[in-house]
Parts: structure tokens; sequence; C-alpha cells
């Protein structure tokens, strides 16, 4: 075959080489061709950015022998192989991602062109890459030339608790002209508060809530923007319109507990900054920067909160002021705000876009002229009206997730947030209105001060989320499980909302660092999570306490003493380490580390004998019901996991000495853990479901006893009716644990249960997210305002950390080492379901398992990406009762058997797909 191809080139060779390569059908694929994670990204200011791909390949055990990379400085000379910015060579390599750029120094404001091509097993080489490109932002502070600049609006607050401060949002301007031919426009702005950036009558790019949310005394992010086909000659406007958001509104719960601030946690102004660099065809450079030639004013949106809604007078409009040809002689000069401390840095995560628009699948009108409209989804989002009527008609909407049983949305739920828009209508024809600068967490929008009657037509849905969940894919035999699948991911991509958050609805959005960490690895299967933890991980370390504890949330806004607890704190070592382990980042490890350690001397100091107390806020196991486990021992157990993890990323980055000394640590604070919690008939002395879980999960029992300690968890489970007693910290371990000692069948109890407590009954009662309590709601108590107005989100990831287990185990897709360049397959095959298949779309590629029963037989397909190998776990021991499609496995090539230990057989096999017939599983 190979001869074949061979020949086949030879004879192409004539026609030209690259027709050559494009005929061989054979030779590797480059795809997805990335920089830091993103697709095209502009404005990086990392000096030395990572580059990645994925491999496509027929047929199996195909892997990259060798990578190029090329970098011009511009589209042509990349195409025509002048790779005048770098040229890799041909490196001997099977590294797809994390190849860290190795060529001249990168300049400010420059735009690169890439591609990248491979050799194969038989050094067969593949076409390049499709050309791709990232740009460097603004490197120096002498680049920038614009001030901070914003409306004065005055100042009108009375009273700090009981009544709202809402400013108005303020309009910033500038005409220009441009009377050269343009080659290059690109704009780097950012704001104090919110902006959104308008080039001659339209939004400049599709996120939202720029610039991000940091520690703005810390650090600041800016945005960049090729605008060059925004821009024409003649007259231009520039124009941003700005707003409190996290930077001068209300942000938590500050307002419900009273604490001293509520608003203005950063400055108390918005403003924005920002410059356009045109470049023209003569080689000249302009730059028009944010000054005091600007103008400024008030106008339509009279009210903007992220968490109290927005409020748009559609008659204060000042129609046409983002275009040329208006008249800004009534406005202001800008005001100048300053921004002494932070630093300006390219935004590094993913931003806020509109990811589905959904049409509401119900309107009805629970009493005269309150109109209820049905998203049939539980998101974070916004919504889009549509209304005509006379001019000063008001119409408010409010949101709800649920509905009470008159059919009123419930809001009790969500506390001090307001969430409430409206809109006052112009009066001119039809108008359609969304708003900017609030999002809400709803499924149900209520309408009133409706002109007339509405239809399905007056409301449309905006779901908001900085990710797709479209990394994995899970189906079963089991319906209620399904619909609990797309129930996780509904609620993943309501709360990974520019940092993760607790919750979208209340007076919260806070990043919760127990939340995130609980549910870390479960968010990388459904959604290519690198870049949004890596930046929040950098909110993470900057809101480190000086003590060395990593806080409940981040940012940290408040100046509150004392605020970490146990199996929260510890999200500053459990993400990065799962950050590691999936994407095989050692680059956030390295910035993680100073602060990793410090907290790691903060917890010995803490502890008398390597056990840490609980302390701080002490939460345990948060929602537990029936069983309550001390806060000491949750405690003591997650410092053991940090330490072994630390032992685990300080060999990660070569650092051998702190790899022992925490490998040490994990030992005695194992032995110390052993000796004060486990007993020696191999019971916990508190004999929790969470206790076992966590100690089990967490190998912090002493071999011998292990075994045991598995067995009465499994009794425990049994014996409550294969129901829960544990909350947010052992709901995640318990399956996980179960499954690693062997009992899968109890772990698919537990998952296909529905009577409470329960995942099943959440989605039996009819919910389209995961609640934050087991017991959220029933159909019974929509009334019962008294548990809705305390805490009671519908919208809480915390409890979807099922989905680590669904694919580690149902599934059964893992990695044996970091990013998934050794993968294992090895899932649950159990009689308590009749199929289940899934896939993730890991760094590599593709991956994907499914299982079914077919009579006495088990089917298995597997998908395993070009350049990683898989072990893979069937549960048999006779070799020889396995077929892959119709042969005997001994007499498949591309399948080595590792192993067949009297449980199971273990078989090695590289890229391609499998099709397995298993006998004799029991
Ligand atoms: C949040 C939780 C968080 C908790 C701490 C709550 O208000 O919504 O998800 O982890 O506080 O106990």
């Amino acid at each position: 075959m190979k001869n074949r191809l061979a020949l086949l080139c030879i004879t192409l060779l004539i026609v030209g080489s690259s027709y050559c390569q494009n005929e061989d059908s054979k030779s590797l694929t480059v795809l997805e061709p990335r920089v830091e994670y993103h697709e095209n990204p502009e404005g990086l200011d990392v000096r030395q950015p990572r580059f990645s791909w994925i491999l496509k390949g027929e047929g199996r055990n195909r892997v990259q022998s060798a990578y190029q990379i090329t970098v011009a400085s511009s589209k042509e000379k990349l195409s025509q192989d002048q790779a005048d910015i770098w040229d890799s060579g041909k490196v001997v390599s099977n590294q797809t991602n994390q190849i860290v750029y190795q060529g001249i120094p990168l300049v400010s404001a420059t735009k690169y062109y890439w591609k990248v091509r491979v050799w194969d097993e038989s050094d067969m080489v593949s076409t390049w890459s499709n050309p791709a490109y990232w740009s460097m932002g603004l490197l120096k502070f002498a680049n920038w030339q614009g001030l901070f600049i914003g409306h004065d609006v005055g100042y009108n607050k009375a009273d700090k608790y009981d009544s709202l401060y809402l400013p108005p949002a303020r309009y910033l301007r500038k005409s220009f002209s441009l009377n050269k031919k343009i080659k290059k426009a690109t704009a780097y702005t950012t704001a104090l508060g919110l902006y959104e950036l308008r080039l001659n009558g339209n939004k400049v790019g599709e996120a939202n809530f720029l610039p991000g949310w940091t520690d703005y005394n810390k650090r600041l992010y800016y945005q960049t923007f090729d605008i060059t086909n925004n821009l024409r000659e003649g007259e231009n406007v520039i124009g941003a319109v700005i707003a409190d958001g996290w930077y001068a509104g209300y942000i938590g719960y500050a307002l419900l507990v009273r604490l001293d601030r509520v608003r203005e946690f950063y400055g108390v102004n918005p403003s924005f900054m920002g410059q356009i660099q045109i470049e023209y065809e003569d080689g000249s450079i302009e730059t028009i920067a944010s000054d005091q030639t600007w103008k400024s004013n008030e106008g339509a949106i009279r009210e903007a909160d992220i968490i109290m809604g927005e409020t748009y007078d559609a008659r204060l409009e000042n129609a046409g002021w983002d275009t040329p040809n208006y008249d800004d002689s009534q406005w202001k000069k800008p005001k100048v705000y300053t921004y002494p401390n932070g630093k300006l840095e390219a935004y590094p995560g993913t931003q806020v876009k509109n990811t589905e628009i959904l049409k509401p699948i119900a309107m009805t009108e629970p009493s005269p002229g309150t109109y209820v409209f049905n998203l049939g989804k539980n998101i974070a989002g916004i919504a889009e009206l549509k209304v005509q009527g006379p001019k000063g008609t008001k119409v408010q909407l409010r949101f709800g997730e649920i509905l009470k049983n008159d059919g009123q949305i419930q809001t009790e739920n969500l506390r001090k947030a307001r969430a409430t828009d409206t809109y006052i209508l112009k009066g001119d024809g039809v108008e359609t209105w969304k708003p900017k600068f609030t999002y809400h967490g709803f499924q149900y929008v209520e309408v009133t001060g409706f002109p007339g009657k509405p239809t399905l037509e007056t409301i449309t849905g905006h779901v908001l989320s900085s990710i797709e969940t479209d990394a994995s894919t899970f189906g079963s035999s089991n319906a209620m499980n399904n619909t609990l699948f797309k129930n996780i991911k509904t609620t993943q991509s309501a709360n990974f909302f520019e940092i993760p958050t607790d919750c979208p609805q209340r007076d919260e959005r806070l990043g919760w660092t127990g939340d995130a960490e609980i549910y870390m690895r479960s968010a990388t299967y459904n959604s290519d999570v690198a870049a949004f933890m890596t930046k929040f991980l950098v909110d993470l370390d900057d809101a480190q306490r000086w003590y060395g504890a990593y806080p409940n949330f981040a940012p940290f806004p408040y100046s509150r003493p004392n605020q970490y607890a146990p199996a929260w704190m510890d999200a500053g070592v459990i993400i990065p380490y799962n950050l590691y382990k999936v994407y095989n980042d050692t680059r956030i490890v390295e910035y993680m580390y100073k602060g990793m350690e410090k907290f790691m001397q903060f917890q010995e100091d803490a502890s008398t004998d390597y056990l840490r107390p609980g302390g701080g806020n002490n939460w345990g196991d948060w929602l537990a019901v029936n069983e309550e486990t001390s806060h000491d021992y949750v405690g003591a157990s997650f410092y053991g996991y940090d330490a072994k993890l630390m032992a685990k990323m300080a060999e990660a980055l070569g650092k051998t000495e702190d790899a022992t000394k925490y490998a040490n640590l994990f030992e005695n604070i194992k032995n110390a853990f052993v000796q004060k919690y486990i007993l020696d008939n191999g019971r916990t002395i508190e004999d929790t479901q969470t206790s076992y879980a966590l100690a089990l999960y967490f190998d912090l029992y002493p071999n011998d006893l292990a075994e045991k300690g598995a067995a009465r968890l499994a009794e425990k489970i049994e014996k409550n009716g294969f129901k829960f007693s544990t909350g947010f910290l052992g709901t995640k371990h318990v399956m996980l644990a179960l499954s690693k000692y062997g009992y899968d069948d109890i772990s698919y109890k537990i998952f296909q249960q529905t009577e409470y407590p329960s995942w099943g009954y959440s989605v039996e009662n009819g919910s389209t997210s995961i609640w934050e309590r087991w017991n959220s709601y029933t159909k019974d108590d929509a009334e019962n305002s008294d548990l809705n107005a305390k805490m009671n989100s519908f919208s809480h990831y915390a409890f979807g950390s099922v989905a680590e287990w669904m694919f580690q185990h149902a599934v059964g897709i893992d990695t044996e080492d970091a990013g998934y360049r050794n993968i294992i397959i090895k899932p649950a095959i159990s009689k308590e379901m009749d199929y289940i298949n899934g896939s993730y779309k890991s760094i590599n590629g593709n991956i994907s398992s499914a299982w079914n029963w077919k009579g006495r037989e088990v089917q298995m397909k597997i998908e395993i990406p070009v350049n990683t190998k898989a072990k893979v776990y069937i549960p048999t021991v006779e070799i020889s009762s396995i077929k892959e499609g119709n042969k005997a496995i001994s007499k498949v090539p591309s399948i080595t058997i590792l192993e067949s230990n009297g449980e199971e057989t273990i078989l090695e096999i590289g890229s391609g797909t499998y099709s397995f017939r298993v006998k004799g599983v029991k």
C-alpha cells in the first residue's frame, strides 16, 4: 500500500509536490491550530505564547513523529514559506500542545501568521494546517496614550441599605476624519466599570461584560479588536457606553448582610480608556486616544447594575450619537479619572458571549395584565423585548427560576437582587430592546405594563456564558440520567460567567472557591475551560490572604477578616492541579507555585501534629442531609489531599526536592489522620458517608483497611436506601470512592435514584438545572417562601460534580498522565444499565467510549485520537472471549494484550476506532 502511495506521489511530482501531498489520503491532517488555547487571539501579552493543534488520521496507531511551526509577519510571506519570524525546523517530537514560541522577540501591536505541519509514524509529512494568526497587544506602558474618561452624573445617595442607588450609564463619543487609505486599524480599550465599544453605529466585537472582573486594585484587563473593516474614509465615530459593573455597582450579598460597603468596592465612577491605532497604506501611523477632546453625556440607559437590573428610557435616546453627522455641541467635556495602582494586561480568559437564543415555549397570564413567558430552561442571560405602543408606556420585566402554585414567578430566592428591567417606550413603531450591563438567572420572564396583549414573539431569551459546553456527549439507557446530563451542562453554562459563580440569580454570583474546586474536573469534561480557569486562577492568586489562606471567593472585594474555610481555600491547589492534569499545563502551576507554597505553610502553622483543624468559616460538608462530618475531619483530609497534589505538581515542574518534601508531608498527615480518625475495624470515627468518601478518595486509608472502609461505605449507602446523606464535599467523592473500590453497582443505584435526596428527584420534579439543595423544591412546596427566601438557588453547579464520575466511570474516560496522552478507558460495565455512551473532546482530540449489553455479550466501541494510546480495561479474564471486529484480539496486530489479572483483561491500543465483543462479563 505504501509503495502504491509513493508511486502516486512520484507520478504527481511532475504536476507539483503539494498536489502530491493532498492526494495522499494517509498522511495526518492538522486541525484547530490554537495559541494560548484561543483561536486566532487578538492582543496577547504573553511574550512566549504556546501553540497547540489536533491531529486526524485514518487507520490505527497513528502518531506524530515530528512537527514544524513557521511564523511570518504577513499572510503572503507565510504562504510563500518565508518564515521571517520563526521557523522551528523539523522538530522530532510527539508534542502537540504546550509548545512554547522560540522565535525572535515579539513586538507590541503586531500581527503574526503561523502554520504547522507534522510527520507521521512513517515520516510522511502532512499538508500545512490552515494559516492561523495571533496579535500582540500593547506591551509597554509607553504605548498607551489614553486617559480614563467618564461623565459626571453627580452623586445622590441618601441611604445605604434601604434604597438602591443606581446611576445612569455614561456615553462617550469622538468624531474623527480619515483621509488616507487604511491598511490596518486596531482598537485597544478598557474601562473601570463595564463598557461597550461602538464604531460608526455598531457594537464592536461580540463579547459582553468587558473588560471582565478582576481585583481592579491589582490589575485591569484590556481588549484588542481588529477594526480595519469598521472604519472608512471621511468622518468616523468611536463611542463607548460605560456603566458601574463590578467596579462600582452592587456585588454579592453585601446589602443582605449590611456590610459597611454595599457597592463601589473598587471606585465610585466608571471610566473608559483606550485608543485606536491606524496604519495607513503609506506606512504612517495615527493614534486616536481617549482624552478630553471626546464628548460625554447621559442617555437612554437610566439604571444599569449587574444584579439589580437595567432601565431604559427610549425617549432619552440620543439617536445617531455613535454615527457621523451628529451634533454633539450639547455634550460635555469628559471628566478625567485616575487608575493609579494596578497593572494593565491583556484579557487571558474567555469572555461572556451570547451562546444561544431561546424562543418561549409558553405564555400564561396568571393575573390580569401579568404575563409569564417560559423559556424552557433555567439559564443565565437576558430577555429581549419587542413592543409597540404609546410613548411613555413603561414595560417591566422580572425574572424567576420557578413558578409558584398560582403561576406567578417566585422571586423570594433572589433575596436583595432586584433583577428587574424596565423599558419606557418612545412610541414610534415596533421597538426592540435588550439590556447591556445586567444579567439574570431565570427560566421565566414576567412582563407587566405591556400595551395590549403580548404574543410569544414579545420575548426572546439570550443565553449568556463565557463557555460553550460542547466538549462532551453522554447517553444512557436511563432517560432521567440523560436529562440530568443536560441539566448539568445548562447549569455550567449559566455559571461559567466571567468567573465560575455559585449561582446566577440571587444577590451573590461570586466565585466561590469550594464550589469551583469540587466541580473543576467535571467542568473540564463538558467544556474547554483552560483559558477560563487560567483567568480565574489569576483572580484567586490576587485574592490570596496575606496570611496564606485562599479566600472563600475570588475576586474578593470585601474587606472582611478570616474569610477562608477548609475545602474552599484548597481550591488554590486543586484547581491548578486539574489544569495540569487535563491540559498538561505546567505554566499555570509555575504561576501559582509561590502562593501554593505559602498556603501550605499557612496550613502547617495551623496544624498540630500534622492535623489541620477546621477553622475560618466552617461550612464542613455544606448542605449535607441527616449526617454531619466534623469540620476538623474535613480540614485534616483536605490538607492531606493538598500535600499529595503538591508533590505531583512539584514533580511536574522538576522540583524534585519539593516533590519529596510534599510526599513526606502527605505520609505524615496520613499517619496522623489514621491515628485520629480510622479505627482498627476500618471504620472512621465519624462513620458518615462523607468521611469514608474523602478518606478513600484522598488515599488516606491504610492499605490493609481501605477495602474494609469501602465496604462500610457501600453498606451505609445500601442501608440508607441507596441515597446520599452528603453535601457539597461528600457528594462528589462518594461514587468516585465506591467505583475505585469496585462498587460500581452501588454507584449506579445512587445515580438512578429518584427519591429525595437524589438528582433523579430534581429531574422528576421537572428541573432543567442543578439545584443548590437536595430539597430545593417539591411540587407541593412551591409556596414555601421561607426556604426559598433564605438560600435556594436552582442553578448551582456544585452537585453537578457527578459529571466527573459519569465520564471517569460510567463512560470510562480518564487520563493516566497529564493531558490525555495515555488514556484510560475503563467503563463501569454493570447490569444496572443497558447501555452507556459518551465522548470527550480532549486537548488531543475526541475520545469516545460506548458499551451495551447484547444478550449475554457486551459490546464496546472505542475511539482514540491520533498520537495517543489507551489502556482499555475489559471486565473478563478470558482473553479468548474478546473479539475485535470479528477477530480474536490475539490476532489483531494493532492491539497489545497487557495483562489478564483474574478480574479483567487490560489491552493497549493506539489511535483509531475499535469495536469489541466480550463474552463472560458478570
Ligand atoms: C454559596 C455557596 C457557597 C457557600 C459557602 C453560599 O452562599 O451559594 O455555593 O459555597 O455560600 O457556604
